[in-house]
């Protein structure tokens, strides 16, 4: 088995402060620190609305120092909301970026985990098969998992419940299972 990188970066969809995105990511990288990885949450304030014409030299420092994460991770776990039966404009525009040059950009030939969230019992498909189409399309490898849609998420005092960081690790248990099964690293 080749030895994988141990840098994973998870992108928090949402640009609500205390979200839900925020707390389920949080929850994420307890299981991967658990795990020995080293874990960025990139979160999407701050990231300006793609243009084709920040590209090149005009090209943010936020987005360089984002793909810079990506570049380095094995493995990118996105946790978004669902907007409207899809993806959030603030997902999608991050997106957007890190598919940029075209073919060549930081979120290709990756392996990724979704976690959508949502209030709602039966909502969140709408969101995890456009995202699913999304990365697939960007050139990534996604794991679909039962528990990367999550609903009905409670909290208490800010912090995950135990039952849903139960869930949260065998999810990472599993991702992580699956990049080994992939074989890849260097
Ligand atoms: C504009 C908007 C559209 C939404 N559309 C949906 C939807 O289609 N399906 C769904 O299950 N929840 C929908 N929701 C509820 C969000 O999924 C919910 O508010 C979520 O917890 C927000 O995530 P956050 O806390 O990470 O910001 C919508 C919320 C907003 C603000």
């Amino acid at each position: 088995m080749k030895k994988i990188s141990n840098k994973i970066s998870i992108i928090s969809g949402s640009t609500r402060k205390k979200s839900t995105s925020e707390l389920l990511s949080n929850g994420i990288r307890n299981s991967l620190t658990n795990q020995g990885f080293i874990v960025d949450i990139i979160t999407c304030f701050d990231i300006p609305l793609f243009s084709e014409d920040l590209e090149g030299d005009k090209k943010p420092s936020s987005i360089i120092n984002i793909e810079k994460k990506i570049s380095e991770s094995t493995g990118v776990i996105i946790c978004t909301p669902e907007y409207n039966s899809s993806i959030p404009g603030s997902t999608k525009n991050l997106l957007d970026w890190l598919s940029r040059p075209h073919d060549l950009g930081a979120l290709r030939n990756k392996i990724i985990s979704i976690v959508v969230h949502t209030p709602f019992e039966k909502g969140g498909g709408g969101a995890y098969s456009d995202l699913s189409r999304i990365l697939s399309h960007m050139g990534n490898v996604v794991l679909h998992d039962r528990m990367g849609r999550v609903s009905g998420f409670r909290k208490k005092d800010g912090e995950i419940v135990k039952s849903w960081q139960e869930s949260l690790d065998l999810l990472i248990d599993n991702y992580i299972k699956f990049i080994h099964r992939l074989n890849v690293g260097e």
